[in-house]
């Protein structure tokens, strides 16, 4: 998704003989591939803590003459940790595209979607942590009731939340007939045929189980600072819970320093932004009208970058 926008925002970062390309979330290495295709970075790192995405994407990268990139086996919330054991200090671009690949929510068996009946798991490590169906064995309604409301931002929350604990559904199926019997009247006019209604319930759930947003801090909070003078990270997100975490970070780390009340400063004295928004990519980018007619999940596809303008 946004290979192109992807490429225009990163590709001019790697340029020269040193070029440090990180993919925060490897996946298929779609956009992997373009970019060391496009950029031929000097050396290229790939993250993703879905152990069946890291087999898929070393065959591809194989096939591609791309096999000298190192994929980590780690959540990206780890990147300064896992790059400083490589001695690496900083890099050219970052590239996170963020939330689950067409992989993991077309194998039904992983239990991301309520299109295939499978046991209710999530995980997108699934050997860590606990699944979503060990979540609810366990929960209070309180407790998913603000996990669908701040997660899913779910209108019907304690309703479905209610029906939930009283199921305690094990599976895809049984969760997806749960919350569509549990959702109000209204909810179900005003959702109509748009998304099934147990859309934001899945969402919800699946961002808690992989602490989605956590990780998604993490990363806001380390990655700019591993950036090179010139170096770029562009992010990828697919809702607004996300895009309003990436915007916010990326404006205030363009914003200079406030200057110190009552310090008399001449303009060249004045404190600088270590970081810009490059002007093309200020509002961030979404996808363009032959991608969405080829990929309708697209639409919900927003590119924002930052560049690092100062060391
Ligand atoms: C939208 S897909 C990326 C698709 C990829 N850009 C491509 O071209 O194929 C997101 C991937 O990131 C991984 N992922 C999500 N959050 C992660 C995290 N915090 N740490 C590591 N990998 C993560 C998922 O397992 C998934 O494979």
């Amino acid at each position: 998704m946004l290979v192109r926008e992807v490429c225009r925002a990163l590709v001019p970062a790697l340029g020269g003989p040193d070029g440090v390309l990180v993919d925060a979330t490897c996946g298929l290495a779609g956009h992997l591939i373009a970019l060391i295709e496009a950029g031929r970075p000097a050396r290229a790192f790939a993250f993703d803590r879905d152990p069946d995405a890291r087999a898929l994407a070393r065959q591809r990268l194989d096939a591609a003459g791309a096999g000298d990139v190192i994929l980590v086996d780690a959540p990206f919330s780890s990147m300064a940790e896992r790059l400083r054991d490589d001695g690496v200090a900083r890099v050219s671009a970052i590239l996170a595209d963020l939330g689950v690949s067409s992989l993991q929510l077309d194998r039904g068996a992983r239990g991301f979607s309520w299109r295939v009946d499978a046991p209710l798991d999530m995980r997108m490590d699934p050997t860590h942590g606990r699944s979503a169906a060990e979540i609810l064995a366990a929960i209070d309604v309180g407790a998913l009731t603000r996990i669908l409301r701040e997660l899913g931002e779910e209108p019907d929350a304690a309703r479905i939340a209610t029906a939930v604990v009283a199921a305690r559904p094990t599976t895809t199926s049984a969760l997806a007939e749960v919350v569509s019997n549990a959702m109000s009247a209204p909810q179900r006019r005003k959702i109509g045929l748009r998304i099934h209604p147990a859309t934001r319930t899945f969402q919800a759930l699946r961002l808690y189980v992989n602490d989605e947003l956590g990780e998604l801090d993490r990363l806001l909070a380390d990655a700019p600072a591993l950036l090179a003078p010139g170096g770029r990270l562009g992010i990828i997100s697919f809702h607004s819970l996300e895009d309003r975490r990436v915007k916010q970070r990326f404006a205030a780390l363009s914003r200079p320093p406030p200057v110190p009340a009552h310090v008399p400063m001449r303009a060249d004295e004045l404190p600088r932004a270590k970081f810009a928004l490059p002007p093309e990519f200020a509002k961030g980018v979404t996808a363009a009208p032959d991608e969405l007619a080829d990929n309708p999940r697209a639409r919900s596809a927003r590119l924002r970058v930052l560049e690092r303008i100062e060391a």
